[in-house]
């Protein structure tokens, strides 16, 4: 089994979602003995906005001058396509944002949703090209999205979601820990919330 594990929170220590996803990976790792992870910190190093240039090229454009620059942002982004297209798991640490994700989570996926490459338009509709793979969403957020009143408000676990389906990741766990602001839950009980979802999950 290969394993794709992502971090996304710019907080090295006391990161919920660094937390539950290096859970995730050390279960997945224990029920899979040789499973191979690569690592990839988006908080620390977080990928580039994708260019101008970049897009035109990726778009087939003939008349680009290649410079360093571009050459290295290219390369970023087919070696995020990569590991992404290589993975058979893939774990993502997702913090709530103003209600949605954290930009070099978006730059990341910006970098790896690529018509041609990881999804394609047909006369009936989007395909896509990465299938067969499974992910796992830790997710936390200070507040609590998963009632009906506060779900419209959710714009991180549902775009995940959706941006996966679009390539082809169909199987999506969310695994959530969430109120690890509220005085009433807090860090610790959301934590082990996400740790039962997590276990039932691979139960099954
Ligand atoms: C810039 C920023 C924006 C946030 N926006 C929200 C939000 O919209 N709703 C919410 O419930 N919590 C929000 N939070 C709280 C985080 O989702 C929560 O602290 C989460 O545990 C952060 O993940 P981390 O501990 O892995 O960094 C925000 C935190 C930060 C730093």
């Amino acid at each position: 089994m290969k394993i794709l594990h992502l971090d996304s929170s710019p907080f090295t220590d006391g990161s919920v979602t660094r937390e539950l996803s290096a859970m995730i990976v050390a279960e997945l790792c224990s029920r899979n003995p040789g499973a191979q992870v690569t690592y990839r910190d988006l908080g620390v190093t977080p990928p580039p906005h994708l260019s101008a240039a970049a897009m035109s090229l990726l778009h087939n454009a003939q008349d680009e001058v290649i410079t360093p620059q571009l050459q290295a942002e290219l390369d970023g982004i087919y070696q995020s396509i990569e590991e992404l297209t290589a993975c058979d798991v893939l774990v993502i640490g997702a913090p709530m944002y103003n209600h949605s994700i954290p930009s070099n989570l978006k730059a990341w996926l910006d970098q790896v949703c690529q018509k041609g490459l990881t999804f394609r338009y047909t006369p009936q509709g989007v395909i896509g090209l990465i299938p067969g793979k499974t992910a796992f969403i830790a997710s936390s957020r200070g507040g609590i999205y998963s009632t009906p009143e506060t779900l419209p408000h959710d714009f991180q676990e549902p775009y995940l979601a959706s941006i996966l389906d679009l390539m082809g990741v169909a199987d999506c766990h969310i695994i959530r820990a969430e109120g690890v602001n509220r005085k009433t839950i807090g860090r610790e009980k959301a934590l082990a919330e996400g740790r039962d979802t997590l276990l039932q999950c691979l139960s099954h």
